[in-house]
């Protein structure tokens, strides 16, 4: 398997391939949408590597080039377009020509020039900055998002006529919690890729407790979160067998509780969690995870049943607390967090007997 090949057997990930293979062949406008560091830069690079065209994948990240400059990276300028432009220079959408362009973050590309892309995508032609004349481009749109373009419609930051025309084929990558199975996988082909590019000593092993700890851990960062630590791994313990407790201790943030541990236990680390007052020595909890639902699903692997009405009770408990806590005390700002009505939270708080916190 290659270096850049998109590796999973989830059901999510198989999707994803099938609709890359479907696509790459024609020159239908993608949108791939993502979490950060789910992989949709590498989506992108399989969908141009899958595909006939013979030029290369021009890549631009929307969000990464200030506004004013976007315009003529995009669509490059003639001549004396303004100061500094001693002599012409193509643009991107030129570059690509025959080849892919890649838009990243498109959902950050300003609303100004969100037209004249709407226009370039139209009628496939493209005017330099400071030039009138109309160049035709032999055009294959790949862009990508990590954000929720339907809400920046809604907000007017996006426009939806330029939606309707990027999101002809959409490719949505879910989050790597979601499809956990992967993971071993993953790593296996991460370690390579770490191996071959850092000249890093031999990558370590995990062994199946460590793997069991990668699996059920929320990845906030995704794939490139697993990239990095597999990477410190090599790192720290070359050539090494790891087991949970390394993964734990040494290379997740969260510490995460052990699965032989009793049945509370999982829920007694959570609520810990959230009591620990933050202070700079505990910054790391503070950016930890919390508990992603999909983790549930691991349960019966660790224990024979679960008191589901008792537990989820308990969720409702901490949560309540933690609003009136964060809203020191006020009901209405509290009820707000939780998106639940105000007579709702405190039928709740009557319920669960739970007191207002003490100023
Ligand atoms: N399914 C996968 N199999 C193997 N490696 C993967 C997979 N998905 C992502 N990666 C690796 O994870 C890292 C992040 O991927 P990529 O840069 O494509 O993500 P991204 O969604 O573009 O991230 P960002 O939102 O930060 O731009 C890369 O090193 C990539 O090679
Ligand atoms: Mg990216």
């Amino acid at each position: 398997m290659g270096e850049n090949e998109l590796v999973g057997q989830s059901a999510a990930m198989r999707d994803v391939r099938r609709l890359i293979d479907i696509a790459a062949p024609t020159k239908t406008t993608i949108l791939i949408q993502g979490a950060t560091g789910t992989g949709k830069e590498l989506v992108a690079r399989s969908i141009h590597k899958n595909s006939p065209r013979k030029g290369e994948m021009i890549s631009i990240n929307c969000s990464a080039i200030p506004s004013e400059l976007l315009e003529s990276e995009l669509f490059g300028y003639e001549k004396g377009a303004f100061t500094g432009a001693e002599k012409m220079r193509q643009g991107r959408f030129e570059m690509a020509s025959g080849g892919t362009l890649f838009l990243d973050e498109i959902g950050d590309m300003p609303l100004p020039l969100q037209a004249k892309l709407l226009r370039a995508i139209e009628s496939r032609t493209i005017q330099r900055v400071g030039g009138g004349k109309d160049i035709p481009i032999d055009l294959r749109l790949v862009c990508a998002t990590h954000q929720n373009i339907e809400a920046d419609i809604e907000a007017g930051k996006f426009r939806a006529d330029l939606f309707y025309r990027i999101n002809v084929f959409p490719i949505k990558i879910p989050e790597l919690a979601e499809r956990a199975v992967d993971i071993p996988q993953i790593v296996k082909a991460l370690k390579k890729a770490i191996e071959k590019q850092n000249e890093i000593g031999p990558p370590p092993d995990f062994d199946e407790s460590a793997m069991q700890e990668f699996m059920r851990y929320t990845w906030p960062g995704n794939v490139r979160e697993l990239r990095n630590v597999v990477e410190r791994a090599c790192l720290l313990f070359p050539g090494s067998k790891l087991e949970a407790k390394h993964v734990r201790e040494h290379l997740l943030r969260l510490r995460a509780p052990d699965p032989v541990e009793e049945q509370d236990a999982l829920w007694a680390a959570t609520t810990d969690l959230g009591a620990s007052p933050p202070d700079d020595a505990n910054s790391a909890v503070m950016e930890a995870p919390l508990p992603h639902p999909t983790h549930y699903k691991d349960w019966f692997a660790f224990f024979d049943n679960i008191d589901l009405r008792r537990h989820l009770q308990e969720v409702e408990v901490v949560l309540i607390e933690a609003a009136l806590e964060k809203s020191d005390g006020m009901v209405s700002l509290a009820a707000d967090s939780l998106k639940l009505r105000r007579t709702t939270l405190i039928e709740k708080m009557k319920k669960f007997l739970i007191q207002k916190p003490t100023l």
